[in-house]
This record gives structure tokens, sequence and C-alpha cells, in this order.
């Protein structure tokens, strides 16, 4: 109980490839008004202009965040970060939304497609994920709490890639089936070692109106209820999550006024 309450108050979030427009940015938006002053967001985008722009915006609505400049690809740049945010206090929360789709991938048959191509997809959406998921999980450990959240989707999932897409989009689809893995792997890796309070779940949002997917039909404010969820400290499960009618692997979705269910 005594670390419910501490958990709360001391709440650090960072959020990578939050770039105004985007999931990562309207989750740290709901991040930011959750807290309120009971907590700390780091919103990170790869261009630090872009996290001061989204500082800013929030900002006019009376929220707070601290801006970072954050390319997941470069281990110094989070090694810099990490270093300076838990100054104020390990992170508690992470969010990953930091992606990409490459031009060459979305046109091209995976039969085709360059190996540069599939490099350069990986080195952000998985290697990037993998990369802030080692940065955080010592101080969450150590307090032996945390919560991580990966936006994965279905372009991850092997029936979309055999009932829809064709082999287009295969980098990208790759490399979010790596990261449900991966989601996978380290709950699995957390339960066994006894971090029962370190949880990490991944997330479908849906098809979302994004930089990525202009056309999505959710809002990324919609899409950032589902993410913003499964931050919070009641959440009991870890592994892979869907939203809506899909039911996750392990039993366990977020209705869509942001509400956990446990099905099963
Ligand atoms: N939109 C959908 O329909 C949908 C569906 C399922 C899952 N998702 C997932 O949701 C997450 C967020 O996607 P989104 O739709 O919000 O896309 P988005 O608006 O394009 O956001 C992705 C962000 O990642 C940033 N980024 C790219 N390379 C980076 C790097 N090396 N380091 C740090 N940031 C980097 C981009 O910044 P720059 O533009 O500056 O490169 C951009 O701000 C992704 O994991 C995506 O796979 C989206």
């Amino acid at each position: 109980m005594f670390l419910f309450f501490m958990t709360q108050e001391h709440e650090v979030a960072i959020v990578t490839g939050a770039k105004e427009g985007g999931i990562g940015f309207a989750t740290a938006k709901k991040l930011a008004q959750r807290f309120g002053d009971g907590g700390i967001v780091h919103l990170t985008a790869r261009d630090g202009r872009d996290a001061i722009a989204g500082r800013d915006t929030l900002r006019r609505e009376g929220l707070s965040v601290i801006s970072h400049k954050l390319d997941v690809t470069r281990q110094v740049d989070v090694d810099r970060i990490m270093e300076k945010i838990s100054r104020d206090g390990s992170p508690t929360i992470l969010v990953d939304a930091a992606v990409i789709f490459d031009s060459e991938d979305r046109g091209e048959k995976i039969t085709r497609v360059s190996m540069d191509s599939v490099r350069k997809t990986f080195e952000v959406n998985t290697l990037g994920v993998l990369r802030m998921i080692q940065a955080v999980i010592p101080g969450m450990v150590a307090a032996g709490y945390g919560r991580i959240v990966e936006v994965v989707g279905s372009w991850g999932k092997n029936t979309r890639a055999l009932e829809e897409l064709h082999g287009r989009g295969g980098a990208y689809g790759m490399s979010k089936a790596a990261d449900i893995y991966l989601v996978a792997s380290v709950a699995s890796q957390m339960e066994k070692q006894g971090y029962n309070d370190v949880r990490i779940n991944g997330v479908d949002p849906g098809k979302v109106r994004t930089n990525m997917n202009p056309g999505g039909t959710l809002l990324p404010d919609e899409a950032a209820v589902y993410v913003e969820a499964l931050t919070r400290p009641e959440v009991s499960t870890s592994g892979v999550l869907y939203v809506g009618s899909q039911v996750g692997d392990y039993g366990t979705y977020v209705r869509n006024d942001g509400a956990l269910a446990h099905p099963r």
C-alpha cells in the first residue's frame, strides 16, 4: 500500500517520438494532465526543436512537461538523457512511440526491399525500443516498480500479413513483430525474477491519423487513452494487450473509455 502511494506521487515519465501530431505527443499530454503537480513528464523528440515546440504547445494549455532532444538510435543521446533526468528520479514510466515507416518499405514487397531500408527500420523501431527498455529497467528494478508501454500494432501480427498486406511494409511489420516478442520476453524476465510490479505491455491503438498514417481514422488523443491507461499503477498484467474486441494473448484489454478489463 505504501509503495502504491509513493509511486503515485513520484511518477517520472519519459515518452519517445513525441513530436506534435503523433500518439507519443498525445500520450505525453495525457500523462501531464493526470500528474498535475504530482509528477514529471519528459517529452522527447528526434529533433530538439520539435520537443521544444511540443512543450510550448502544452504550456499554452496550462500543462507542464520537460523537453529533450532524443534520437533513439543514438546510445549517447539515451545515456545523456538518463543521466540528466535521473537527478529528479528514475523513470517510473516509459512510453515508446518513436517509429519510422520507410518510403521504400511502404511501396516495395519484402522480397525486393533493400537491406538498407530494413536496417534503418530496425534501428529505430526495434533496437531503439530495446535501447530505451535497457535504459529504464535498472531504475525500475531497484524501485520494484515501473510501467513500460510499447505501441505495437496489428502489422506485427502474422494474420495481418497473410490476410491483407501480402509483403508490403514487410520491414515495418517484422520490426513490430520483434517488438511483440520483446515485450513478452521482458515481461517473462521480470516475472521470473520476482519483479511483479515492473509491468510491460504492448498495445495496438487501431488506425490512428498521425504523421506516419495520415489516412487513420482515430485521433491521436483517442489512441492515447489506451496507451496512458497501461501506464497506471493499477495495471496488473504484463504481456501483449489489444484494444476493443481484440482480446490479447494475456486476456486483458483496454476499453475505449480507458478502463482496463480482465475478461479471463
Ligand atoms: N498511426 C497508427 O495507425 C498506428 C497504428 C499502430 C501502431 N502505431 C504505432 O504508434 C507509435 C507512434 O506512431 P505514430 O502513428 O504516432 O507516428 P508518428 O506521428 O510518425 O510518430 C513517430 C515519431 O517517431 C519519431 N522518430 C523517428 N525516428 C526517430 C528516432 N530515431 N528517434 C526518436 N524519434 C524518432 C518521429 O520524428 P521525426 O518525424 O522527426 O522523424 C515521429 O515524431 C509507433 O510505434 C507506431 O508503430 C501507430
